[in-house]
């Protein structure tokens, strides 16, 4: 049992034990008649002066959430378990941990740096659109996008990706979220089949699976995706690949097994959809190009504005082959018409007047310095750490030997620092007990050192706390 206690709070330590140990207990996370720890050992253990544990426990049983048996202990009243109705069903505890305490450092991948939002630019923009466009423009758009828009991305992925598009194959979505989700309603009509790399995002796996898909996990190696483990006998509808820098391992699929996974898709007449969701931050040697480039007609490209500009835009799009274009086009009318016109006319301008690719630069500037900053602090407090899948995007790997990075969290938690194993994102393998995925993108330098050192402290209590 822990509580995050800040001693910088206008609230006393008693009120903060008091009000964390009851939403403990109203939550369920201790069982009815469950026995409680002396207020000896908690105090200990919570580092403060038995007399406010005291004085908790005297308040919880006075409002009956606990009852002292003589000459037992303090155990956990029998109806004290309670779910209040407001609380969203879908945040997990380390969310409710952030909302409750705002000093805790979040190591959450995939998480752009907001604070770097061009606002002036984008205003300006804003205001310009919105007082020059005509009429029309207010009115219903084609589902697939506005042309200039599509023509500055055609443009864009073909200059640094290698992606081979004409700009009509271009579909703007609403993120890659969308993409991927219309793709898999277009695509598991005959075979609900669809083969994802292990380890994955789940926020990515569960598009498939609501969608109705069957999942087949297929192992990541230091090469990336294992093709050898793809079914010859039942092959998936399609295979859902990020090739640039897999989430979460960091690597990158090599030029072989990029081969493999065409001649595959040739072979059992299936699809590659390849998310391309932040090669744009490379930083050691030239970016790999996309598997888009190497077949056209097999692979589906989906881009993102996510992770360089924000999430909140909610713009990304799908390079399609031509043959799914119309089928695709009508599926996206049926589900929300088109992306809003007045945002993708902003990021047309933005793109045609230079500020994207600036935009671009500054940020690889910024998550450069953060990413030298984690890589300096690890290597700092943990020789023996090994750092992995660092060259490119907004996230890196370390495996921390002789640590068991699940148990770890109980630890880092109580040290105000959130923490990813790489295995919770694994489905079917068990190869990741020492491995975490940090997230360094939305974290200043700062932030990031103290999160470190935090790791560290925590590392230390975890280990006395195996060994006593
Ligand atoms: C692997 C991956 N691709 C793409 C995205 C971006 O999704 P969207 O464009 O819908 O914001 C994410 C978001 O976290 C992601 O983890």
């Amino acid at each position: 049992m822990w509580f995050q206690l800040d001693r910088s709070s206008k609230k006393t330590l008693t009120q903060q034990v008091y009000e964390q140990f009851m939403q403990y207990i109203l939550e369920g996370n201790v069982k009815v008649d469950e026995k409680l720890p002396s207020t000896r050992e908690l105090a200990t253990s919570l580092g403060v002066s038995r007399n406010i544990i005291l004085e908790v426990y005297d308040q919880l049983v006075a409002e009956g959430y606990l009852v002292v048996r003589p000459r037992s202990g303090t155990f956990v009243a029998p109806g004290s378990l309670f779910q209040k109705n407001n609380e969203n069903p879908q945040m997990k505890s380390s969310e409710l941990l952030m909302t409750n305490n705002q000093n805790f450092i979040d190591f959450k991948a995939a998480t752009p740096a907001m604070d770097h939002f061009p606002r002036k630019v984008w205003g300006r923009l804003a205001k310009d659109v919105c007082y020059e466009s005509p009429d029309y423009l207010f009115g219903y758009q084609p589902s697939c996008g506005l042309l200039e828009l599509r023509e500055e991305i055609s443009r864009y992925i073909l200059r640094t990706r290698g992606v081979i598009s004409d700009p009509k194959q271009v579909i703007i979505t609403s993120g890659a979220t969308q993409a991927l989700s219309l793709i898999t309603d277009l695509l598991i009509k005959q075979n609900k089949l669809v083969a994802i790399e292990d380890p994955m995002t789940d926020e990515m796996r569960t598009i498939f699976s609501y969608a109705g898909a069957e999942l087949c996990p297929i192992p990541v190696d230091d090469k990336g995706i294992n093709t050898d483990c793809l079914s010859q006998e039942k092959p998936p509808a399609f295979i859902f690949v990020l090739p640039s820098h897999q989430f979460p391992t960091g690597v990158t699929l090599t030029i072989q097994r990029r081969i493999q996974l065409i001649e595959y898709a040739r072979q059992h007449n299936c699809y590659i959809v390849e998310d391309d969701y932040d090669s744009e931050f490379t930083y050691e040697g030239t970016p790999v190009h996309s598997v888009q480039g190497l077949d056209p007609d097999k692979v589906i490209y989906v881009g993102t504005f996510s992770k360089i500009l924000s999430p909140g835009l909610r713009i990304g799009y799908v390079v399609l082959p031509m043959d799914l274009l119309e089928p695709f086009e009508k599926l996206k009318w049926f589900s929300d018409r088109h992306h809003s016109t007045l945002e993708q006319m902003i990021l047309t301008k933005f793109m045609k007047e230079g500020h994207f690719d600036r935009h671009i630069r500054k940020m690889k500037r910024i998550y450069r310095k953060r990413r030298e900053a984690l890589v300096n602090s690890l290597k700092a407090h943990f020789p023996d750490c090994e750092i992995l899948g660092h060259s490119a995007g907004m996230h890196l790997v370390a495996e921390l030997k002789g640590v068991n990075v699940s148990k770890l969290m109980n630890w880092t938690q109580n040290h105000g620092v959130l923490i990813y194993p790489v295995g919770h994102y694994s489905l079917a393998t068990n190869h990741y007990a020492h491995q975490l995925v940090l997230g360094y993108g939305s974290l200043s330098v700062e932030n990031i050192e103290e999160g470190v050192r935090r790791i560290k402290k925590a590392v230390k209590s975890y280990q006395e706390g195996i060994t006593s």
